[in-house]
């Protein structure tokens, strides 16, 4: 069979790599795709990103299903579309995606549901905006409503920065139609887990549990980024815990979501934050798999993935279990210069070290012209090492990153320091 992956990040790439390992897929399209899946002979990257044109090359191809890697697809509508042609594809609806296109319909059905999240306003006049914020003071959080590529979320510490981030989002309008209206949320303290699950409309399918690094620098320090480590599993994410999000997140959410006429069907990663006493609230939803969380988790887990999202469009993921190499996974992201801010391109990247049985290099921000690989976007590579504990899988993957170099290489040295801490190896 044939199959398409939707995207060009890392994500994309472990996605497809994995999908590639079953016996029974003869080829992964992967639309736009990057250097990294450019270089695998089982992977092939096609120059479309235009919705109509996707469904035109499913057709064509008879791909046997489609699996969408980003959020913006998702929100246009690219499930509904290719739905209405007959075709098949793993994702959320339009409608179903607004769990994470808009902040405001995630708080507002999270409050419908009694969904564990921090207390919110909502907001598109400013002055009632900056007169909340008088009222509730500092620390707290303003989030633009609609997709803003990370760039939406403000973690005021002072009433001085939360109060030109509502000017910078409802007066500045520097975000657009995404910073139309503000949600005015809590600040939460803890530690946040990544909780992601497949969703056939009606039944939950686990994955392995994660913990990503969003800080550019050690320490959890710096500017927010789209991610600069995961590992796979998480120990924060006790046997305990997992029933408790199950319980009272995930399920009310998908049932939620069906007694609303939303239906949802993919991935569904809930953002949490858990407290000092282990109690989790719902920091956001996405309606997609993490970047980097995918690329620990694609490289843990055993049997054939292109079997469980048939399951999982034919709405029977109940009929299956997945099965996870019991080794931690750790994956590194390689950033260029200047991430996040205004990340360099075209820097030329050494011999990438091949993969090996507990190791691997996803692709992200790469291009592949006349044989030669370059930088071509933010987060370059993910770096993923396995191994027994998460001090020897950190030994694995970095001992990998020191192999590869490229001008402005920028990495965080203490992806998993948080798991350390948490469990003796
Ligand atoms: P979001 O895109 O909503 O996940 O926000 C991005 C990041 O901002 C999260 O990963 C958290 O680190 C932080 N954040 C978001 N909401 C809150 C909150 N209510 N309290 C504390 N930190 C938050
Ligand atoms: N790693 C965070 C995200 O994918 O949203």
């Amino acid at each position: 069979m044939k199959l398409l992956v939707v995207g060009s990040g890392g994500r994309e790439h472990a996605l497809a790599w994995k999908l590639a390992q079953s016996p029974r897929v003869q080829i992964v399209y992967v639309a736009p795709g990057n250097g990294g899946t450019a270089q695998d002979e089982r992977l092939r990257n096609i120059a479309i990103t235009h919705p109509d044109e996707l469904a035109d090359f499913a057709e064509q191809e008879q791909i046997a299903f489609t699996l969408v890697g980003p959020e913006q697809p998702l929100a246009a509508g690219i499930v509904n579309l290719f739905r209405s042609r007959g075709l098949k594809i793993f994702g959320p609806t339009k409608e179903a995606a607004q769990l994470e296109s808009s902040k405001d319909f995630a708080k507002a059905f999270m409050k419908r549901h009694a969904i564990p999240t921090a207390e919110y306003a909502s907001f598109t006049d400013a002055a009632a905006a900056h007169a909340y914020l008088d009222q509730r003071g500092a620390p707290i959080v303003v989030k633009a409503d609609g997709l803003a590529a990370g760039k939406g979320v403000v973690v005021a510490q002072t009433l001085d920065e939360a109060h030109a981030a509502v000017d910078m989002m409802l007066s500045g309008n520097t975000l657009g139609d995404a910073g139309a209206r503000v949600v005015i949320e809590e600040f939460l303290a803890g530690e946040e887990a990544s909780f992601i699950v497949m969703v056939d409309g009606k039944h939950v399918l686990p994955l392995a549990s994660s913990q990503d690094h969003k800080r550019l620098l050690d320490g959890d320090l710096g500017p927010n980024t789209g991610g600069m480590g995961a590992y796979s599993p998480a120990p924060i994410v006790t046997p305990q815990l997992h029933a408790r999000v199950m319980r009272e997140i995930i399920l009310p959410t998908v049932r939620g979501m069906e007694q609303e006429g939303l239906r949802f069907t993919g991935f569904l990663y809930a953002g949490l934050m858990i407290d000092a006493q282990g109690n989790p609230k719902t920091l956001e939803f996405n309606c997609r798999m993490g970047d980097p969380e995918t690329q620990p988790i694609m490289a843990r887990l055993k049997g054939d993935f292109s079997k469980v999202i048939e399951q999982a469009i034919a709405g029977t993921l109940d009929t299956i279990e997945l099965e996870w190499d019991r080794r931690t996974a750790l994956g590194v992201v390689l950033a260029a210069h200047n991430y996040p801010e205004n990340p360099r391109k075209g820097d030329r990247i050494s011999d990438i070290p091949p993969e090996s049985a507990d190791s691997v290099t996803f692709h992200a921000g790469t291009a592949l012209a006349d044989g030669k690989l370059t930088t071509s976007g933010g987060r370059v590579l993910c770096v993923v090492g396995l191994a027994d504990s998460v001090r020897s899988a950190q030994s694995v993957a970095y001992e990998m990153v020191n192999q590869i170099s490229f001008n402005g290489m920028q990495y965080r040295r203490d992806i998993g320091a948080k798991a350390l801490g948490r469990k003796h190896h």
